[in-house]
C-alpha cells in the first residue's frame, strides 16, 4: 500500500516537473515597468525596445516616455498614457498627460487597427457654440478645444441636444463619437469635459482565466501559440487548462 503510493507519488510529481518545464518562451520575459510606480508589463503587453518581440502579443506595444510613463501605442491613434492595467479581467485604463487634450485624442480615437476595444460606450454630441453665448446654457465647457470667439460642449443628453437645437441657439452640432468610457452610464451627461479615463478590452490572447488562477500567459517556444504556466498546484493535476 505504502509501495503504491509512493509510486503515484512519484508519477505525480513527474507529471508535475514536466508540467513546470513545458517550456515557454516566457523564461526571459521577465515582467518589467517604465519606472518602480508604473503598472507591471508582462504578457501580452510587452515594453518595445526593452523585450523581444516574443514577449508580447502583436498590437500589445508599450514604450516608457521621457518622464519614465507608460505609454499604449495605438497604430492609428497615437500613445496613450496608461493609467491600470488588469490583466485577468482584461481591461486597460488609458488617459492623456494632463497638459494634453484627451477630448482632442477622443475625437480621433480609432480603434479599428488595434486589437482594443471599448467595453461600455457612451455616445457624446460635440457642440460648437459663439462664445458669447454658453453662459446662459450652464454648460460644462472643453477649454482646451475652445477659442476666443467659439466654445465646444461634450453632452449625451438627447434633451440638451434639443435645447439647443431648438432654442435659436448659436450652437452648430459638429460631431457625434462613441465614447470608451468606464462605467456603463444610465443617466445621461448633461456635459463633460471629457478628462476620464478611457476604458479598453482585449479578447485576444485570452489569457484572463490563467491570470485569474495566478498563472502566466506566453508563447510556446518558437510558436505562435498561446500557452498558461506556472499555475500554482493544489492537487497535482497534470492537465493544463488555457
Ligand atoms: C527614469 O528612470 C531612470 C532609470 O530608472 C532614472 O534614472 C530617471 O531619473 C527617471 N526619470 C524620471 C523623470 O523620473
Ligand atoms: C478607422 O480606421 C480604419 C482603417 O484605417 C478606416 O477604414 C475607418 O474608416 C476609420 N474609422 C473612422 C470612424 O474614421
Ligand atoms: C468651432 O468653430 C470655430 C469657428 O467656426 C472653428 O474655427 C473651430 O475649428 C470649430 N471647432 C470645432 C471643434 O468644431
Ligand atoms: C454654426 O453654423 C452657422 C451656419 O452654418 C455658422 O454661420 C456659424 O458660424 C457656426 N457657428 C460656429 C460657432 O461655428
Ligand atoms: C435667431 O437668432 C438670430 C440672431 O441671433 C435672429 O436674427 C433670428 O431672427 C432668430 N430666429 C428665430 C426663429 O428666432
Ligand atoms: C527555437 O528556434 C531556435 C532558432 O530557430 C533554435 O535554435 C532553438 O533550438 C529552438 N528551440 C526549441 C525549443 O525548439
Amino acid at each position: 500500500m505504502a509501495y503504491t503510493s509512493k509510486v503515484i507519488s512519484f508519477i505525480s510529481l513527474s507529471l508535475f516537473l514536466s508540467y513546470l518545464n513545458s517550456a515557454t518562451s516566457q523564461n526571459h520575459c521577465l515582467k518589467t515597468a517604465c519606472s518602480r510606480n508604473e503598472p507591471v508589463i508582462r504578457f501580452p503587453l510587452r515594453i518595445k525596445n526593452r523585450q523581444s518581440r516574443s514577449c508580447g502579443f502583436p498590437g500589445f506595444d508599450i514604450s516608457c516616455g521621457s518622464s519614465n510613463e507608460t505609454l499604449l501605442e495605438l497604430p492609428s491613434s497615437g500613445k496613450f498614457r496608461v493609467q491600470a492595467i488588469d490583466y485577468a479581467g482584461q481591461e486597460i485604463l488609458i488617459n492623456d498627460d494632463p497638459e494634453n487634450c484627451l477630448p482632442g485624442r477622443i475625437l480621433s480615437l480609432n480603434l479599428s487597427n488595434s486589437p482594443f476595444s471599448g467595453l461600455y460606450y457612451q455616445s457624446f454630441m460635440f457642440f460648437n457654440c459663439s462664445s458669447s453665448d454658453y453662459r446662459k446654457y450652464g454648460l460644462n465647457p472643453i477649454a482646451c478645444l475652445s477659442g476666443s470667439t467659439y466654445t465646444v460642449f461634450a453632452t449625451s443628453s438627447l434633451r440638451i441636444v434639443d435645447f439647443l437645437q431648438t432654442r435659436n441657439s448659436s450652437c452648430n452640432l459638429t460631431r457625434v463619437v462613441p465614447v470608451p468610457v468606464i462605467w456603463p452610464f444610465y443617466q445621461e451627461i448633461l456635459s463633460s469635459d471629457l478628462s476620464e479615463d478611457l476604458l479598453l478590452t482585449w479578447d485576444q490572447p485570452d489569457c484572463g482565466k490563467c491570470e485569474s488562477r495566478g498563472g502566466r500567459c506566453g508563447f510556446r517556444t518558437n510558436s505562435s501559440e498561446t500557452v498558461c504556466s506556472n499555475v500554482p498546484h493544489r492537487d497535482f493535476s497534470p492537465y493544463k487548462r488555457v
